[in-house]
């Protein structure tokens, strides 16, 4: 993290950055930067200074162990308020103060202009979203490791729909599976069958999984505190040829991004390259982004891969490419998770091209 603290210091005047976690606003980061669990940690804070390589955490004693002695922190234990006003303000007086305008909550925004009279407060949240788009190998190898427990789960998909009734059942199914491994999902597990798939963020219902249409499972786990964002679209029944040709032209439009997706594209090229492809088979648009990165939070940095986004990718961005088709009778999304390389982009999930049937 030593790096990124001197990145984030180059995207901004500050000197000082306070970084806080709170229950009603947790900050992932305070993770970033802690490697701290946000939820244990709901109610801390976190300073960066410039040329300092390490965060300092300001911790109650009630939550202080002596793990924490062993991770590259600067550990300061504070218990009263007033001992906490007057270390902040020495910290603070006639800096320029950093902080995540995203979710630092005003209240405390307030309370910091009065009482440690900084020089200037300033708004760091996109020199965040900058540093936290391009991952670390450590953050890479959580986010792969995410990826392969998600896989691997889904892989066993067409094994769990045999025995399963609905598509509320089957999301709590594939959710068991994934518990054995981690403690945390993502985001909340899609199961979408036929009509219910044509709705992008469908909620699975105690509906019944029929035949002859889509099945659309949208799941990911976190691991160690990264996410895997993953989609596979099924065909319960023997499709027709048309729907074979539906999912091909789906799959053809992931495989057009994927072959753009290099240091230096803008992201904005990427999704007008995927969406002509839709548009030519279905004449109509992906409504959403093609893709958005992944890491601490689904949605992470960088942001979203979609027209007038013209922000550029680079090595290490991990990214998700979902194109898709929504109709009133059915859905397709097929969404893989990607890291640019130097030279390109490799899978780190991977669709296979040709439908699926169960
Ligand atoms: N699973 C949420 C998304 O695909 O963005
Ligand atoms: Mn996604
Ligand atoms: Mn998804």
């Amino acid at each position: 993290m030593k790096e990124k603290i001197r990145d984030l210091f180059r995207q901004t005047p500050a000197t000082t950055v306070i970084i806080r976690n709170t229950r009603q606003s947790l900050d992932p980061a305070f993770q970033y930067f802690s490697g701290l669990d946000p939820k244990r940690f709901d109610n801390n804070i976190l300073l960066l200074e410039k040329n300092k390589p390490h965060p300092t955490l300001l911790v109650h004693s009630m939550e202080f162990d002596e793990d924490l002695k062993r991770l590259p922190l600067h550990v300061v234990i504070i218990d009263r308020q007033k001992k906490m006003d007057l270390f902040l303000s020495q910290r603070f007086k006639n800096k320029i103060v950093g902080l995540n305008y995203d979710t630092y909550p005003y209240q405390r925004v307030l309370y910091l202009r009065k009482h440690f009279h900084p020089k200037r407060l300033v708004n760091i949240s996109s020199g965040l979203a900058t540093v936290r788009a391009e991952k670390t190998p450590q953050e890479i190898k959580k986010i792969k490791t995410a990826c392969k427990i998600t896989s691997e789960i889904l892989e066993h998909a067409p094994e769990f729909v045999k025995k399963i009734r609905t598509e509320k059942e089957l999301a709590e199914k594939l959710e068991n599976e994934a518990f054995k491994t981690v403690d945390e999902l993502a985001y909340p597990t899609i199961v979408a069958f036929g009509k219910n798939a044509g709705i992008p963020h469908h909620n699975p219902a105690p509906q019944k999984i029929g035949k002859n249409n889509f099945l659309l499972i949208d799941f990911g786990v976190k691991y160690d505190g990264y996410c895997a964002d993953l989609t596979r679209t099924f065909f319960r029944g023997k499709p027709t040829e048309e729907q074979q040709w539906q999912y091909w032209v789906v799959s053809q439009s992931k495989k057009r991004a994927f072959e753009l997706a290099k240091p230096g594209a803008i992201a904005s090229d990427l999704f007008e390259a995927a969406d002509d492809v839709i548009f030519s088979g279905f004449k109509t648009h992906i409504p959403h982004a093609l893709g958005h990165g992944i890491g601490l939070e689904v949605h992470d940095y960088p942001t979203r891969m979609a027209t007038k986004e013209t922000w550029k990718l680079a090595p290490n961005q991990v990214v998700t490419l979902e194109p898709a088709i929504y109709t009133r009778s059915f859905g397709i999304r097929i969404e893989d998770d990607i890291r640019i390389t130097k030279t390109g982009a490799e899978y780190l999930t991977r669709a296979p091209e040709e439908l699926h049937t169960l």
